[in-house]
């Protein structure tokens, strides 16, 4: 079975602090689920937004995104990139959590507000660098 990878971006509708143990339970159910499907990958919550990073078989993906996508906690959920892996950069991570990470908050941002434009395939790499890197994961 072919692997894949899918990026997005989407804003948060948690309200903070009161809400803040949801993502708790977005990672308990996530951890879980994900190793079940065979899926790897991150997760970052900035507070603002979310950054999801999956990698797994296409089936297992749209499993997935079927259920994140009509998940009432986040909205305006955008698929930046979706491409074929020749291997997993999350492998060890059925979902890698960064928590709230301010700083990087400006580098999310001219993503989210890309609207219909192509995203700049530099800006994605980039993103999936900054996550690889955050996770320590080596190659
Ligand atoms: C930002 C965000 C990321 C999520 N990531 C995952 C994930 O990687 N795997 C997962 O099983 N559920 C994830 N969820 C939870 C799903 O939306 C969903 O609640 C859960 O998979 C249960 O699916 P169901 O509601 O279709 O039963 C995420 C939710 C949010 C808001």
């Amino acid at each position: 079975m072919g692997l894949h990878s899918l990026l997005y971006v989407s804003e948060s509708t948690l309200t903070l602090p009161a809400e803040e143990w949801q993502v708790d339970v977005i990672i308990d159910v996530a951890r879980s689920r994900n190793s079940a499907l065979g899926v790897t990958g991150a997760l970052m919550f900035t507070h603002v937004n979310f950054v999801q990073v999956l990698e797994g078989s296409r089936p297992a993906l749209e499993e997935l995104m079927t259920s994140i996508r009509r998940d009432p906690r986040h909205r305006n959920i955008r698929v930046l990139e979706e491409e074929a892996l020749a291997y997993r950069r999350f492998a060890t991570w059925s979902m890698a959590y960064l928590g709230p990470a301010a700083l990087v908050e400006p580098k999310i941002a001219p993503l989210v507000q890309q609207g219909g434009r192509r995203v700049d395939p530099f800006a994605t790499e980039d993103m999936i660098c900054l996550l690889r890197s955050l996770t320590a994961m080596g190659d």
